[in-house]
């Protein structure tokens, strides 16, 4: 197989000069392909066969150990001026960088063969999605890529059709962190990634493309690519709210996108439409749209059970692959949190000692969206959703209350570049330390966070102002004294979006404080939690000499961005300073 486009082409076959494969296999994605990868996978070792009596067509996949994080340090964004990228991203020279990685990506394929994988982020007939051609030496990354993306024939009719597309050329090399590079081009569309077989470096079409490389483009064209889950939230009286909340990576996406309504919350509905990216833009009645560029999941296994999640829970007992979990004496997937069943080998395949976690904190499960019990009809729908509410949120042990609305758009852009939140598996580094992440962005934003401000500012000036969302901010993992978290969070979380649909409608009250509107303990639903009022109360409350301190915080860190952030998000902060004075 090849194409009828000439640049495609041509591009494919430079690629297969420097990489050397022993063959090039255009995929396009069919079951047979798929089933023919699954097996030659099983064979080589990169998959080992889990239990089929109880998990039909699960694998398990054992990355190199250390191999199992987004590698934020030597993650690239590499602009023609160093100020484009900002203080948020590495940078590299475009020059510098491709002479570095296309060194390693010489004769990297020797003896292997290469993929040449077409896809579509967003629904094929979508006018806002946008597609790519990711070349890869990892049949792993072309079944994950499968589930992932809209992947195969279809994609590559449109590639040809519009001849635009984002470029990535990805190599598992030899899987040396030294020799481990993750470089984005978004003047050129491209894309080069060598050294990691790991999710996030490795499935081009996910953090590199639909969030640096897209929200970079998003700016050019006026829209947005954010870290966003995105989910319906069904009243019992039948209206539907969408939402879109910006978590830092394992700080809840997938569970808030795929919520079990508690059985105090009757008549309650959750509709998934995606887990951790949104695309949104402003449509010509100024109302905010997002879509979902995603086809599947690949979702945080360790906490998954029953009771915290048995959507999670029931859409990956099959059609699953598994990343670095742990397996029981007659080789079912196990992970802390599972509550049932012992590891008899650990993520890595050693006999388990009972040292340490048995599955890696970071394993991850790779699912088709469609296995969702509760993935929503409209997830396919090419005009996407009206958006009522955007919530940005971390893991603050202390200081950020359980929730708090944000007085008007620009101040709830001060909310999300001033977020915070513990640091997580998810990335190489160290764990629970807190650190800025604006918008949950820090890690994706393919471009200068000043500049990235100054565009959401700029989204909601004009004519769209007085349609846009509310925005939220809202904080699950709040511990007391011994370090146990206060609110019970998953499926009771529906409390909190309940109250923020009511404010959406316009009835539910909230008081005012100098950092926003919170609710009152009488505004909160908390029938049948049985949590004590006290907890409650400091959950709501605002401590204004830690709030001063933190106000303190943002303004340092906004400094580091200079002369570039707009001046509208300083003024904001100083509303913030005033209010916490007076009070
Ligand atoms: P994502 O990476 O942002 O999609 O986060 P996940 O939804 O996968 O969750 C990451 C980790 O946080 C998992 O171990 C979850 O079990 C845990 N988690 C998710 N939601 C909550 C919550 O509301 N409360 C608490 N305490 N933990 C949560
Ligand atoms: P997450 O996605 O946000 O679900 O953790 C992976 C990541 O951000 O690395
Ligand atoms: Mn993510
Ligand atoms: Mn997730």
């Amino acid at each position: 197989m090849t194409t009828s486009n000439a640049s495609l082409k041509r591009w494919v076959e430079d690629v297969a000069r420097l990489t050397q494969p022993d063959s090039i296999h255009w995929c396009n994605g069919s079951d047979a392909e798929n089933s023919a990868l699954i097996e030659a996978m099983l064979k080589s070792g990169d998959l080992i066969k889990l239990n089929q009596d109880t998990h039909p067509n699960c694998y398990l996949h054992r990355s190199h150990p250390s191999d199992v994080a987004r590698v934020e340090h030597l993650t690239y964004v590499c602009t023609r001026n160093k100020e484009d990228a900002g203080p948020n991203n590495h940078w590299m020279d475009p020059i510098e960088a491709h002479r570095k990685v296309d060194n390693l990506f010489a004769g990297a394929m020797k003896g292997r063969t290469m993929y040449v994988i077409p896809y579509c982020m967003g629904p094929i007939d979508s006018p806002f999605a946008r597609c790519g051609v990711e070349i890869s030496d990892s049949p792993y990354v072309v079944v994950n890529m499968r589930m992932m993306t809209r992947m195969g024939d279809a994609a590559l009719k449109r590639i040809e059709r519009e001849d635009k597309y984002v470029k990535g050329l990805h190599s598992i090399g030899d899987l040396n962190p030294d020799r481990r590079f993750i470089m984005h081009f978004p003047e050129e569309l491209t894309i080069k990634s060598v050294g990691s077989g790991y999710g996030g470096n490795a499935l081009l079409g996910k953090k590199c493309h639909a969030l640096r490389i897209a929200s970079f483009q998003a700016r050019e064209e006026g829209w947005l690519a954010e870290h966003m889950l995105l989910m319906g939230l069904q009243s019992p009286e039948g209206k539907t709210h969408y939402v879109a909340a910006a978590f830092p990576s394992a700080c809840g996406k997938t569970n808030l996108a795929m919520l079990v309504p508690p059985n105090s919350m009757p008549g309650w509905k959750i509709w998934t439409l995606g887990d951790d990216i949104s695309w949104l833009h402003v449509d010509d009645e100024g109302q905010l749209r997002a879509i979902n560029p995603e086809s599947g999941y690949f979702g945080v296994v360790p906490g998954t059970n029953r009771k915290t999640n048995c959507n999670a829970y029931d859409m990956i007992q099959r059609d699953t692959i598994f990343t670095n979990v742990a397996v029981t004496e007659d080789n079912q997937p196990w992970w802390e949190g599972l509550e049932t069943g012992k590891p008899a080998l650990d993520w890595q395949g050693k006999p388990y000692t009972g040292n340490g976690p048995a599955a890696h904190p970071n394993s991850r499960f790779t699912v088709s969206a469609k296995q969702n019990p509760i993935y929503s009809t409209l997830a396919d729908a090419p005009e996407g959703v009206p958006i009522s509410a955007i919530l940005f949120g971390g893991r603050r042990r202390e200081v950020a209350p359980l929730v708090y609305e944000a007085r008007n758009w620009a101040h709830g852009v001060l909310v999300g570049a001033g977020m915070a939140s513990e640091t997580t598996a998810a990335a190489v580094g160290q764990m629970g330390v807190v650190r800025r992440d604006s918008m949950a962005m820090k890690p994706f934003a393919g471009y200068n966070f000043a500049d990235y401000f100054g565009h959401w500012l700029k989204l909601g000036s004009g004519k769209n102002a007085s349609k846009l969302p509310k925005i939220f901010h809202v904080n699950w993992f709040r511990q007391d004294r011994n370090g146990k978290f206060m609110w019970p969070g998953f499926g009771e979380n529906l409390r909190v979006l309940k109250w923020i649909a009511d404010r959406c409608d316009g009835r539910a009250e909230a008081i005012e404080t100098p950092i926003g509107l919170v609710p009152r303990k009488q505004d909160l639903d908390v029938s049948g939690l049985n949590m004590d009022a006290s907890t409650l109360e400091t959950l709501l409350s605002i401590d204004p000499a830690a709030w001063r301190q933190e106000i303190d915080a943002i303004g340092k860190y906004l400094d580091e961005y200079g002369s570039r952030v707009p001046s509208q998000l300083r003024e904001e902060l100083k509303g913030v300073a005033k209010r916490l004075e007076a009070s």
